[in-house]
């Protein structure tokens, strides 16, 4: 899907209320946020509207609240730390649309933000109830979407505002760099186009591998589905992780692959272990075969060096999931490895997905990234060709 909508320099802000989604569902442990790059990728936008003379009303969702006021899930966090990359005070409305709320968002000057609380404590918000959206819009005169990570959600204050709200609806700049990137990636990449998956399952990525085969030179298949194209392949698995049910698939893929001539390729040794457990028994074995009573849990060095042989003269490199149990020190090497390949690639390097941005982070690779996508599911449902219902909803330019 290439999409071309109007950004917040198409439209006249000044003076404005302007009511902007964001994506704030940040990591949180013992109520600390974890990981504030949701938060720091939207501050271009905020500051670009603040600066423009508008009044900003912030929103997102937080976590699964299933529609209930939980504590757990305030965005009170959220406010704090904006209110220090802001330079600013960010205050927490109450709720997203009751009356104290609606009072404080009526008495916002220009210049100055607000943010509302979880948009999932109603339980309008996920039915993208057309009621709720017209409460959000009535608040403000302009709609951003600045919220990629939750596009792939058709709720009330991503679509819904857009859709039902009545107000010009345009992306903010988080939006269209993600789409820019990502686009240009699917549609026009510089080559030879590398794609990297890994994760546990065939399932989540069958869509991502169906649509990138179609575009890519190389494809590299990792972590916990490869033993799913294994068995595909009539090999031994072991107790690995393993989707029988999706075999016929893993097989159409692979013939898929060979049809379009791509460069496919799995693993050709791996890290073995004797349980799911950070600290089993482990070994390393010379084969894509799986001895009986053990597991795959990483992909062995000879591998590594496959992948990244791969990589060297890459023009574009996609990656999404990691290359074994990559929160297990025993079994990282592999995500490591590849993270190392692709930083060292000078390629356009494009990771998405939580796992392998959180590897990359972690390891201190990002830096060396063209682009992180704040996207998780997002950024898959786009490498699938999917439309994107908080993005198709905007103004067309
Ligand atoms: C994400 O973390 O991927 C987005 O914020 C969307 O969250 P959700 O999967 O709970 O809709």
């Amino acid at each position: 899907m290439t999409y071309n909508k109007k950004t917040i320099e198409d439209i006249d802000v000044s003076g404005k209320k302007v009511l902007v989604r964001c994506d704030f569902n940040v990591p949180l442990k013992d109520g600390v946020i974890t990981s504030d790059k949701r938060i720091v990728e939207a501050v271009p936008t905020i500051k670009y509207l603040l600066s423009h003379g508008a009044a900003v009303i912030l929103c997102s969702h937080m976590g699964k609240p299933k529609g209930q006021v939980n504590p757990k899930y305030t965005l009170a966090p959220v406010a704090a730390r904006l209110t220090e990359l802001l330079g600013q005070k960010v205050p927490l409305a109450p709720d997203t649309v009751g009356p104290e709320t609606r009072k404080m968002a009526a008495d916002l000057k220009p210049g100055e933000a607000l943010l509302l609380e979880n948009t999932r404590f109603d339980p309008r918000e996920e039915k993208n109830d057309p009621e709720f959206a017209k409460e959000l819009a009535s608040m403000a005169e302009i709609f951003v979407n600045d919220a990629f990570g939750a596009a792939h959600r058709a709720h009330a204050s991503t679509a819904g505002v857009a859709m039902y709200g009545g107000l010009p609806a345009v992306c903010g700049y988080l939006i269209q760099k993600e789409i820019t990137v990502m686009g240009k990636a699917l549609e026009d990449p510089a080559r030879p186009f590398v794609a990297i998956l890994g994760g546990a399952k065939v399932s989540d990525k069958i869509g991502v591998i169906n649509n990138l085969i179609e575009k890519c030179d190389t494809l590299i298949i990792g972590g916990g589905m490869a033993y799913t194209f294994f068995k595909a392949e009539g090999k031994s698995v072991g107790t690995s992780i393993c989707e029988y049910d999706k075999l016929d698939l893993a097989r159409q893929m692979i013939d898929k692959a060979r049809e379009r001539k791509v460069n496919f390729l799995l693993p050709v040794d791996n890290i073995i272990g004797r349980e799911y457990d950070e600290n089993t028994t482990y070994m390393r074995i010379y084969s894509d075969s799986i001895p009986d009573g053990w597991m795959g849990l990483d992909i062995g060095e000879k591998t590594q060096e496959l992948f990244a042989k791969s990589l060297v003269g890459a023009g574009t490199v996609v990656w999404n999931g990691p290359m074994g149990v990559s929160e297990w020190d025993n079994f990282a090497a592999g995500t490591i490895s590849v993270a190392k390949a692709v930083a060292d690639s000078g390629a356009i390097s494009i990771i998405g997905g939580g796992d392998s941005v959180a590897a990359v982070t972690k390891l201190g690779f990002a830096d060396k990234m063209s682009h992180i996508s704040t996207g998780g599911g997002a950024s898959l449902e786009f490498l699938e060709g999917k439309d994107l219902p908080g993005i198709c909803a905007l103004q067309d330019k």
